[in-house]
């Protein structure tokens, strides 16, 4: 694999999406991801998405290219891009992670920080933060 990059962006929800709506879109995002050779990890919190989008630097800004003309979202607004050593969420096409349980302040006050001082250190946190919500607590479900 050569010229591997890592993709984050913030957006917010333009409008509430069912659960369903959110399958549907993330079974054809996988899928399309799968034959893109991309990988990631998208957060949905509090009406925010974050999302991770990892693979070869083509194939990902095609792909953000895409998401950012999807009505379903605004505010798009990239974070941070650049070159990555090695994919962050290798076994996932796109992870999935929402919050299932009471508000989460500390979580709510990060993504601020996120969206309004990102740094290489508030990426690195973020892109922490996602593989650890997604590791098991009973306030967040992954999927
Ligand atoms: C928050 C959000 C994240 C998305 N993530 C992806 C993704 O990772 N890969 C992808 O192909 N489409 C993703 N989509 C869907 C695309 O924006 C777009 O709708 C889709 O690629 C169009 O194909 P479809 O009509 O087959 O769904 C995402 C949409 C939203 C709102």
């Amino acid at each position: 694999m050569s010229d591997l990059q890592c993709l984050l962006y913030m957006s917010t929800a333009s409008r509430e999406m069912a659960p369903g709506e959110i399958d549907g879109m993330l079974q054809r995002a996988r899928a399309r991801n799968e034959s893109l050779g991309i990988t990631g990890a998208l957060l949905h919190y509090g009406g925010r998405f974050v999302q991770v989008l990892e693979g070869e630097s083509g194939a990902v800004e095609q792909c953000f290219e895409r998401i950012s003309a999807d009505s379903r979202h605004g505010e798009i607004r990239r974070i941070f891009s650049g070159p990555m050593a090695a994919p962050n969420f290798p076994d996932w096409s796109m992870r999935y992670v929402v919050n299932a349980g009471p508000p989460d302040r500390a979580v709510a006050a990060f993504l601020d920080e996120l969206q309004n001082r990102p740094s290489p250190e508030t990426v690195r946190q973020a892109i922490a933060l996602l593989g650890r919500l997604a590791g098991g607590s009973a306030d967040w479900q992954s999927r």
